[in-house]
């Protein structure tokens, strides 16, 4: 099995690039208006925005700031398929205009605005990220009433392009069950919060932002497992530090990212291989966890009812028969900005060596602890 990881270095409001209906699954994080780290690419996109804020008139900065990521909405419901979602990763903004201190909810514009270009809205998820930062509890502190609550939450806004996705061929309902996730795994991916801290943000001086604004790996390794198939095609219009492209690999989709800023090309690089080599350890830890499931389970409530067919193991329900998790064998950039991804072949899965299922568990995978 392989699977293919395309950069592109554009504007995302313009994806012509890209056909229609070609996408399966979108998965990003915008640039967060009113975030002041922001106010320049806005600004560079639309200079009325920088006047706008200069003169403090924040409204008509907020919104065309967002009018600039309606564009890409627009594009991406046009490059989805019937059926297709996408997850938005979006913290709303705070700013005090002179005295006035305003909360600038940038989720409820997003959401407002799709819904109008024709997605339907899903429930979202709350991700709840706990800081200790000292400055967390903004306002007049122990006085009333000008104290404000915390800010530490964003959310990952869910969004369809029509119904139902349908899966009609035989080759579509098997890929289905071939990516099933855990039973257990579904019972905390899809709650609706989330509650894991963010990624470290540092940058260092070959890299042109100070600060990356990444997410971690896990946020989009869960949607994309949650939301999509192996061997499907995943976007992010937003690409940053390719967080989402390094997911897609360990999950077995292939993916298209695409960022505005051509400086990121050498630092998309050196993550891919830095990173490649250890992108099986992903779902091997999901298999470890599996694993540590199943004999809890069978400690303390029953033994498990049915069977995995690839790794012989049990699992909870007859979903889960034929998922299989893709390992990641190597990744190669195959031409400029595109690199492939080789995986374990499912034949020689036995290799993995995965026994001890109620007499301790005892896992012997290549990279894995
Ligand atoms: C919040 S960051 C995404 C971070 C990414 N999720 C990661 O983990 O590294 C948003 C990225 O979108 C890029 N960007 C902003 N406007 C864009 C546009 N119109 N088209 C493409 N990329 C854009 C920015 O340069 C920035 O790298």
């Amino acid at each position: 099995m392989q699977t293919f990881h395309r950069i592109i270095f554009r504007d995302s409001r313009q994806l012509g690039l890209l056909d229609d209906e070609s996408i399966d699954l979108v998965v990003t994080s915008p640039p967060y208006p009113m975030i002041e780290m922001w106010d320049d690419l806005f600004t560079a996109l639309n200079p009325d925005i920088g006047q706008y804020l200069e003169r403090g008139d924040y409204r008509k900065a907020f919104e065309s700031m967002h009018r600039i990521l309606d564009e890409v909405w627009a594009e991406l419901y046009r490059v989805m398929k019937a059926g297709a979602l996408a997850c938005i990763n979006i913290g709303d903004a705070t700013r005090s205009v002179g005295d006035r201190f305003q909360l600038f909810a940038n989720h409820s514009r997003i959401q407002g605005k799709c819904m109008e270009m024709g997605f339907d809205v899903l429930p979202s998820i709350l991700w709840r990220k706990p800081t200790n930062a000292p400055n967390k509890f903004m306002g007049s502190g122990m006085l009333p009433a000008g104290a404000y609550v915390t800010l530490e939450h964003e959310y990952i806004l869910i969004l369809r392009k029509g119904g139902k996705k349908i899966f009609r061929s035989p080759g579509e309902k098997r890929r289905r069950r071939e990516s099933a996730y855990f039973w257990e795994e579904r019972n905390s991916w899809f709650s609706d919060i989330w509650d894991f801290k963010g990624t470290g943000q540092e940058m260092n001086e070959r890299d042109p932002r100070q600060r990356s604004a990444a997410y971690p790996f896990l946020l989009p390794f869960r949607l994309i497992n949650m939301y999509s198939l192996i061997g499907d095609t995943v976007l992010d219009p937003f690409l940053g530090t390719a967080t989402t492209i390094l997911a897609a690999m360990a999950c077995g989709r292939n993916s298209v990212g695409c960022e505005i800023d051509p400086a990121f090309a050498g630092h998309i690089k050196r993550r891919i291989e830095q990173e490649a080599a250890g992108l099986s350890r992903y779902n091997l830890q999901r298999i470890k966890e599996h694993l540590e499931f199943v004999r809890e389970h069978t400690r303390t409530k029953s033994a498990l009812k049915y069977v995995n067919i690839h790794f012989g193991f049990p699992v909870k329900t007859g979903q889960e028969k034929e998922l299989k998790l893709p390992i990641v064998k190597s990744v190669e950039e195959v031409e400029e900005n595109l690199f492939k991804a080789t995986y374990l072949d499912y034949g020689s899965i036995k290799e993995l060596d995965i026994n001890g299922i109620g007499t301790g568990i005892q896992l012997c995978l290549p990279g894995s602890s």
